[in-house]
């Protein structure tokens, strides 16, 4: 689907569908949706308003046939609820559903009002980025692997929106809204990416094709194998991968601005592309899911192939630790003492807290890049889950300046984040009779004792930690989020680096 800005008048408009909006409590439309009204011959307004059918709840939709009267076949009426509660994620959310419904109706060519417009503290640019974010993200489907591609649950044959127009009347205003398409459209795509990556069968995405991925998104890219992870003394990354018949691969990508970057940020994504649990092999049910549990590096990679394109002031490295967790006769046991890059010693209380562990030594690295702050971002704990569900990840913070100024720079992401704990009294957890750390602690306050583990390993360098396991995954379609992989974490984390 590709996105542009027209020059038009809304009722002059020749399409397959039309995308008009409404606040809730409007009972006459002005602006663009009056003015199709108006061409409707009030029909618009007789037909879904006065019938008293359409409430204008966020995202509600009311298809209407133009019988001729206006060029555009059928006029898709959005809602976008009530105006006091209206910003940028509503328009992402109200462009999700608009385009969804245009799917349904099988248009080619669609075109749209700039939802938002109308609110004064709202660029036209900002507001089209959101358009264009709720679009392409919402279109997604990975059915790269169904013989018949279809959308709907009749099978019917799946057609795709060739073109989304966004028709604005002011010229003066084009060249902004080209602008934010063109935003939302790499970062819709990069989040994309990370679902494709993500929703891949584990057997096809193995630590060796990631690295390929990674390698062909055109940045500067380093590929560590096993050797030279060795030789990097890598040791707790080294024993969960060695049960495995895939090869480890350490990435480094680079992203280098033109000129002095003002900061150096590193991004660390725990890559374990199958966690079968190790030797504690998880029951089967648990298993199922576990291809995703490389999505911190799905993100990692789908936030540097944006930034490549964003050209942010900073310097970016993306940094991946990717192996398979699997069972075997050479896999690291129970009982086993790891020892990671700073030189810490880890006792294996359970195969399966394997993140931690890939993570430990790839913050070391990270660390040692001379970064001035380091964002992981990991499925790591089945406890994020019982905590926060699957409406918001868990973050979690040696500086609490850095969560506070993440939490205020997403706020317009569509992604949520909620801060977890780190306390001195769960650090009891941690203790081991025989090592520096244990690997697992008794499981209470299970995500603060993981990420606790993690913060052992990233010294005094500012980190945040970002617990995706509970938003990896969408369980239903819900606005722009299809079901299966959600590609969580491009968005918040590049809109973090885009509002430095
Ligand atoms: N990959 C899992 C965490 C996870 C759980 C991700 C659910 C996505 C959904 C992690 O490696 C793991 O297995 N954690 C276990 C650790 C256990 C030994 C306490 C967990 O949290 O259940
Ligand atoms: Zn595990
Ligand atoms: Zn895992």
């Amino acid at each position: 689907m590709q996105i542009n800005v027209i020059q038009g008048s809304l009722p002059e408009i020749e399409c397959d569908a039309l995308i008009v909006n409404l606040f809730e409590g409007v009972t006459d439309p002005g602006g663009g949706t009056g003015a199709v009204n108006k061409a409707l011959e009030g029909l618009l307004k007789i037909e879904l308003i006065d019938k008293d059918e359409f409430k204008a709840k966020l995202g509600s939709i009311s298809i209407l046939p133009t019988y001729g009267k206006i060029p555009a076949r059928k006029v898709v009426l959005v809602g976008l609820g009530k105006k006091e509660d209206f910003d940028l994620n509503s328009i992402r959310k109200v462009s999700a559903e608009a385009i969804k419904a245009c799917k349904k109706l099988k248009a080619l060519k669609v075109c749209s009002i700039l939802h938002g417009a109308s609110i004064d503290t709202l660029s036209a640019s900002e507001c089209a980025q959101a358009l264009a974010e709720g679009a392409i993200l919402a279109a997604y489907k990975f059915d790269k692997y169904k013989s018949k591609k279809s959308d709907t649950d009749d099978d019917e044959p799946k057609v795709d929106i060739n073109e989304l127009n966004i028709v604005e009347f002011d010229h003066n205003k084009i060249s902004d809204i080209q602008t934010g398409i063109n935003k939302g459209t790499i970062i819709a795509q990069a989040t994309n990416l990370a679902r494709d990556l993500a929703n891949e069968p584990a057997s096809y995405l193995t630590p060796t094709k990631l690295s390929e991925v990674a390698e062909s998104i055109g940045l500067e890219c380093k590929v560590f194998d096993k050797d030279e992870i060795e030789k990097m003394g890598m040791n707790s990354y080294l024993g969960v991968s060695q049960g495995s018949v895939q090869p480890p691969k350490f990435i480094h990508l680079i992203y280098r601005p033109d000129g002095t970057p003002k900061k150096k940020i590193a991004l660390v994504g725990k890559g374990i592309t199958f966690d079968s649990g190790g030797l504690c092999l998880k029951p089967a049910t648990g298993m199922l899911d576990m291809k995703k549990d490389m999505s911190g590096a799905a993100a990692t990679l789908g936030v540097l192939k944006a930034i490549k394109d964003l050209k942010p002031d900073l310097e970016i490295h993306g940094i991946i630790p990717a192996c398979e967790n699997m069972p075997d006769g050479n896999s690291y046991k129970p009982g086993d003492i790891l020892k990671a890059k700073n030189g810490k010693t880890i006792e294996i209380i359970n195969t399966d807290a394997e993140g931690r562990l890939i993570l430990a030594d790839a913050l070391c690295y990270a660390v040692e890049q001379g970064v001035d702050e380091i964002i992981d971002i990991a499925t790591l704990t089945g406890a994020v889950v019982v905590a926060l569900g699957n409406a918001c990840a868990g973050i979690m913070t040696n500086k609490q300046e850095l969560v506070d100024s993440f939490v205020e720079k997403i706020k317009y992401s569509g992604e949520k984040v909620w801060q977890l704990p780190i306390m001195t009294e769960y650090e009891e957890q941690l203790k081991s009779d025989i090592a520096d750390i244990k690997n697992l602690g008794n499981r209470e306050a299970g995500s603060s004792v993981g990420g606790m583990l993690l913060k052992e390993f990233v010294g005094d360098t500012p980190w945040l930690h970002i617990d995706i396991a509970g938003v990896a995954w969408k369980s239903a379609d819900k606005y722009e989020n299809p079901k299966g992989c959600s590609g969580f974490g491009v968005r918040s984390i590049v809109y973090y680096l885009l509002n430095h």
